[in-house]
């Protein structure tokens, strides 16, 4: 085969943005697709910003694992908001955000074949990464409450199972998993001498008094976990291209590898602008947090009014997640909502099996206005679309 990549499918997003392409310009479109948050950092942490563009070391590589203060910063953001420890000096690298935090840990450790177990609805760029490395996806449903089956997790490890990817507060569906379940995969994970995938690219975004849990909480299994994280969606600054990797010293040696050949070090004028939002009050990533929850709360008045979908509320993230009633696959649908109303929602297939007859609806830029005109548009269509 002339491309290795040739059995890879292409980005789905992409695809949809193609088909999308002639709505976008139209003042009627309204794009519930896009996986973003409303915020960007303030003023305050700009201005800090640009003070330091003259310096002739933000236009520089920095160390590899990135600047040593912004992930002294980090470590105190990471106990103070995830209560986890983690040694700035040896157990952490800055990456050019999430998605290639995780590429290159599974370039780091999946081997020819190795498999690796999700929960489906999985986020499709890990599977995309995983083949990418020549490894396996196993997909394992959740349950129907979108948490992890440990039980299922562990009947479908085989000889070739190398990790488990744990993504929570999750995309697409909005779940925080349970403490005592993801304790339980800890726990397996361990037996198995399984590598854990913590992907914690949400981590901030949690609802209702729900709290996020990090797997890294459990001391006696730092050597197994490896942990994710992301500026993009609680900092909202996706463009600056900046997230993290936590591992191990002995498996941030072997990272670090991957880390030089791929990107050498994270944006340098990317790390600067995390350091001044880490550095900052934060208190516009607390203003973000109550506008969302509040725009959530209203979503999920306005989707259960749709008898169409069966929903169920979760407490994380600005994605919501319905099954549509008496339907297998939602693909058709979501262009036929395109073309009929101008607004873009994504068909839960691309987020695996499990997902089919779902839709993912992201509300995170959106005014509340916005929401109402979009849940409008999508009553009326499936009041319709049940008609015919
Ligand atoms: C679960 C998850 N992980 C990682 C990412 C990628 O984040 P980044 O922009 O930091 O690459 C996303 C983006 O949508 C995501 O949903």
């Amino acid at each position: 085969m002339r491309y290795r990549t040739h059995s890879i499918r292409p980005p789905p997003i992409m695809k949809l943005a193609e088909s999308a392409k002639r709505f976008i310009g139209s003042a009627n479109f309204l794009d519930l697709g896009q996986g973003l948050p409303g915020h960007i950092p303030p003023k305050e942490v700009l201005n800090a910003l640009s003070e330091r563009i003259s310096h002739p070391t933000t236009h520089r590589y920095t160390h590899d694992q990135g600047q040593l203060e912004l992930r002294e910063e980090l470590a105190l953001y990471l106990r103070q908001t995830s209560q986890i420890d983690v040694d700035p000096q040896r157990e952490l690298t800055i990456t050019a955000g999430g998605n290639q935090a995780f590429a290159g840990t599974v370039l780091t450790i999946i081997e020819q074949d190795d498999e690796v177990i999700m929960p489906s609805p999985y986020y499709f760029n890990s599977v995309m990464a995983v083949q990418l490395a020549g490894g396996i996806v196993k997909q394992v449903p959740v349950n129907s409450r979108y948490q992890p089956d440990p039980e299922a997790i562990e009947a479908a490890i085989t000889p070739q199972t190398k990790c488990v990817l744990l993504v929570s507060p999750n995309n697409p569906t909005g779940a925080v998993y349970d403490q005592s379940v993801v304790d339980k995969i800890v726990d397996i994970c361990l037996q198995n001498d399984l590598f854990l995938i913590s992907d914690e690219a949400y981590a901030r975004l949690v609802f209702n008094d729900s709290k996020h849990y990090s797997p890294r909480r459990r001391r006696d299994a730092h050597d197994n976990i490896i942990t994710l994280g992301s500026f993009s969606k609680d900092f909202g600054i996706s463009g600056w291209r900046v997230g993290y990797t936590i591992g191990s010293t002995e498996f941030m040696d072997e990272f670090l590898k991957v880390q030089d050949t791929i990107s050498i070090c994270a944006p340098t004028a990317g790390q600067l602008i995390v350091l001044e939002a880490l550095k900052s009050d934060q208190t516009w990533v607390e203003e973000e947090l109550r506008r969302l929850s509040l725009l959530r709360e209203f979503a999920y008045l306005r989707i259960r009014e749709i008898d169409a979908f069966d929903t169920f509320e979760t407490k994380g993230t600005f994605y919501l997640f319905p099954r549509v009633k008496e339907c297998t696959s939602t693909r058709d649908i979501v262009l036929a909502i395109l073309q009929s109303t101008e607004t873009l929602v994504l068909p839960g297939g691309i987020f695996g099996e499990a997902g089919e007859d779902h839709l993912r609806i992201s509300i995170g830029p959106l005014t509340p206005d916005a929401v109402d005109e979009a849940f409008n548009r999508l009553s009326d269509f499936f009041a319709h679309y049940k008609s015919e």
